[in-house]
């Protein structure tokens, strides 16, 4: 069967810029900003954007497209074993899409909310306890929440129509999904940096502490934060990539995907910085008081309602932010399935897409049924925590080392470049060889150290082992044994 094909180049960087920008950008960006250094965490962000970011995603993009295949068949068609790096990757970007549709139900749940702005003065106890039931310290799961429940059902819902047909959908919904969100952002750009009091939030956030870049945890936060921005190590650029033509450009797409997604996370502090600072002068106090509160779900479900409802015509700004949110999440949310259904579709190309979908998206929805119960938010963190800081970084390395060493990257760097508006220089290959695994390393190993010493999140030492490395392992373990047990691709 002919390999589905993007409709054009503009929709595949559509799709690319969908995936990539994403909650990542809006909430994970600004509050790393915020804590890391303010303006001077722009230093490491940079730098990891251009030693990491770009040249993975060159080579994510690349291997895709000349394999004309998913994660597994790409490293798969290097050699057989390594398939299972495809596979760590799925399964990591399976298991961020759980926990990503979640965080979708709440943005749908507060969507609805947000026309009687019933969230009302106490946004925290609102959202922890009338919408979470968050049992407070408590492991224990108690029971499911309905509303979440069904409101990821709409997700998943959503989702599934997104993709049901696979690019040939995608090509459609990403004509929406990808302008949409961006031109919204730039609205509430514009409320806020006209807000009294945004030039301190502005302020804050940009001034540069420059001691915090001696600090090893805050170059990890901006590697990890690169990885997650650009959805590197999921295997979605790889699939994107594998529905392009073989000699359809490479390295400019990977350039323009890269500087949107990073201009629209820095327009994107921007917003939440001023708004912060209209709120610290609302309520006669200094901006950094907000720092400690803002990461997370707390800036988006519990600062960001709490500002909106002080503004002028706070119920359409609010309306405006959730649709804003909740838009930009689901391109994120489709390109991670569609990486799944892609490796599935690769190896049973008999199935029906339609079907491929059906059961992918299940198995997401029951997978991420955890996370809807009294306990959610904190399972949500640990999963979050040891998939986005081991996982991904892992996955890295393990990409950069199967092309480096074992597939040549002299050659995918000839390939690259007689079909890549934009040459590349050898730097690549140094890069892709030596730095990055290097920088890698030093990073998983560090805070591995830290995680021993001190448990992560003051969560119990015992459920981190079981559940946060557990997740690690039993990835691992799978993707070893599903690439020893498959048969190679003819
Ligand atoms: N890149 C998306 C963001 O920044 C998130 C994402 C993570 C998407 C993982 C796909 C995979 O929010």
């Amino acid at each position: 069967m002919e390999r589905a094909r993007w409709t054009s180049r503009t929709i595949f960087l559509f799709a690319a810029i969908g995936s990539a920008v994403g909650l990542g950008n809006v909430w994970r960006f600004p509050y790393l900003a915020g804590r890391y250094g303010g303006g001077a965490f722009l230093v490491p962000y940079l730098i990891m954007l251009v030693i990491l970011g770009v040249p993975l995603l060159i080579l994510e993009f690349a291997i895709g497209q000349k394999m004309q295949l998913g994660a597994t068949g790409s490293f798969g068609r290097i050699k057989h074993k390594l398939s299972s790096i495809g596979f760590g990757a799925i399964l990591c970007g399976f298991g961020v899409c759980s926990y990503y549709a979640v965080v979708m139900a709440w943005c749908l749940l507060y969507l609805i909310f947000s026309f009687s702005l019933k969230w009302g003065v106490d946004t925290e106890g609102f959202f922890l306890n009338q919408i979470l039931h968050l049992s407070p310290q408590s492991l224990d799961m108690g029971q499911v929440v309905t509303p979440i429940l069904f409101s990821l059902v709409v997700v998943w819902m959503a989702v599934y129509f997104s993709i049901w047909k696979g690019i040939k959908s995608v090509s459609k919904v990403v004509t929406v999904t990808m302008p949409l969100p961006i031109i919204l952002l730039v609205v509430l750009a514009i409320r806020g940096v006209t807000l009294p009091g945004s030039l301190e939030g502005i302020v804050h956030y940009l001034k540069p502490n420059f001691s915090a870049l001696l600090d090893l945890e805050v170059w990890h936060a901006a590697a990890s934060q690169i990885f997650f921005t650009l959805s590197i190590a999921f295997g979605i650029m790889i699939a994107y990539a594998s529905y392009k033509h073989e000699r359809s450009d490479i390295a400019k797409s990977a350039i323009i995907t890269s500087i949107v997604n990073s201009a629209i996370s820095i327009v994107a502090g921007f917003v939440v910085f001023a708004t912060l600072g209209y709120m610290a002068k609302q309520e006669g106090v200094q901006v950094s008081n907000y720092i400690s509160q803002i990461s997370g779900p707390s800036l988006t479900f519990i600062v960001f309602p709490k500002i909106l409802s002080l503004i002028p015509f706070a119920s359409a700004f609010s309306v405006l932010f959730f649709v804003m949110l909740f838009t930009l999440a689901i391109d994120s949310a489709f390109s991670l399935v569609e990486a799944v259904c892609t490796v599935v579709s690769d190896k049973y190309p008999h199935l029906r897409r339609q079907d491929v979908s059906m059961y992918v998206c299940v198995t997401g929805f029951v997978a991420g049924m955890i996370f809807t119960t009294y306990a959610g938010l904190y399972y949500l963190d640990v999963a979050d925590h040891y998939i986005t800081h081991y996982g991904l970084l892992f996955v890295g390395l393990l990409e950069a080392i199967a092309i480096g060493w074992l597939y040549g990257v002299e050659e995918l760097r000839l390939y690259i470049n007689s079909v890549s508006e934009i040459r590349i220089g050898r730097w690549w290959n140094v890069l892709i060889k030596y730095i990055i695994p290097v920088i890698l390393m030093v990073l998983l190993a560090y805070t591995f150290i830290k995680d021993i010493n001190t448990p992560y999140g003051g969560y119990p030492q015992k459920i981190l082992w079981i559940y946060g490395w557990g997740i690690l392992v039993v990835i691992g373990l799978i993707s070893y044994l599903l690439a020893h047990f498959s048969a190679p691709k003819r």
